[in-house]
């Protein structure tokens, strides 16, 4: 197939990116978007911030923007995200203990019921293990309000969207051999067997020259798979250019189509001028929306 869209289905994967709302009235993003990809995230308009911004008073309207025009262009939608330490609201950051627990549940709930049948993955939980060298939990004010916090919020997101897949989502966890990735594998195998509710994990796959695609990237995501959950690539951008930058995606699809719970894989904007980061080229198409030598390589592996 001739778009990254049509070619992972072959595979039977999705082939994602994320859309920023207010990049939506631009024709050249919209036509790339609508064209290459067949999963959206919403960059920013899902986190809690974006959807609580007073305590109790719920605001959907660019979570909607960007969830209705994926569904009526017949692409799925992954949700990001019910409970983050980043990107909380000020009423929020200022809360602890058992009042923070309770607004926490119930803004799990609140969303996951609104877009209740909308969404194919959420991730639930992000980012909550820390960056030590030892595997342990980051510390927020959502960790201070018990060390259950996260099976909490998952069993909260099933009772409220039973058919979505519940995902825990992270950076740093690519690596078999870091600790990260072990202190996340090890959550997931003890609510796998203690059946707390969780359907897959997200490696965000934020990659640059110190933290490269890893080699045993194939070992981490097979061994994932293993607990028995699918496993995504959903926040995915390579710092670099040219034939080595298009080398370590190449090396993402492979990694992806090697093992059969990979489910898909979503790259973090369109263009490079659309990236978060605060510099380089580290997306599939260039400032001006043309084609770069890492989406070939993208299209050719799949
Ligand atoms: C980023 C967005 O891309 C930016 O626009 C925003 O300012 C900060 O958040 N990990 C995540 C994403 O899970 O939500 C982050 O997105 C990037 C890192």
């Amino acid at each position: 197939a001739s778009t990254l869209g049509a070619s992972a289905a072959e595979k039977g994967r999705y082939y994602g990116t994320a859309i920023a709302a207010g990049r939506m009235g631009d024709s050249t993003y919209m036509t790339i978007a609508n064209r290459e990809f067949n999963m959206i995230t919403a960059e920013n308009e899902m986190k809690m911030d974006a959807t609580e911004p007073s305590q109790g008073r719920f605001t959907f309207t660019n979570g909607d923007r960007i969830v209705n025009w994926a569904l009526s262009n017949g692409k799925r939608v992954r949700g990001h995200t019910l409970a983050w330490h980043a990107q909380q609201p000020g009423w929020m950051q200022s809360m602890s203990g058992s009042a923070l627990r309770n607004a926490l549940i119930n803004h799990v709930t609140q969303v996951a019921s609104y877009y209740r049948g909308k969404v194919y993955a959420w991730d639930v939980v992000n980012e909550a293990f820390a960056d030590d060298g030892r595997g342990s939990r980051r510390d927020s004010n959502l960790q201070r309000t018990g060390n259950d916090w996260i099976e909490a919020a998952f069993r909260a997101a099933r009772a409220a969207d039973p058919n979505a897949k519940l995902c825990y989502n992270d950076y740093n966890t690519d690596n078999w051999s870091h600790a990260k990735t072990q202190g996340v594998y090890n959550m997931v195998k003890d609510f796998k067997a203690r059946g707390v509710p969780i359907d897959c994990v997200g490696f965000q796959a934020h990659f640059n020259s110190g933290n490269p695609v890893p080699s045993n990237y194939h070992t981490t995501l097979q061994n994932f798979a293993d607990l028995g959950v699918d496993v995504q690539i959903t926040e995915l951008d390579i710092e670099g250019s040219g034939s080595s930058q298009a080398q370590q995606y190449q090396g993402v699809v492979q990694a992806c189509l090697a093992v059969s719970r990979c489910t898909g894989i979503t790259v973090w904007g369109v263009r490079d001028t659309d990236s978060w980061r605060a510099s380089g080229t580290p997306l599939l198409f260039d400032g001006s929306g043309n084609k770069k030598a890492a989406y070939t390589s993208v299209l050719n592996a799949l």
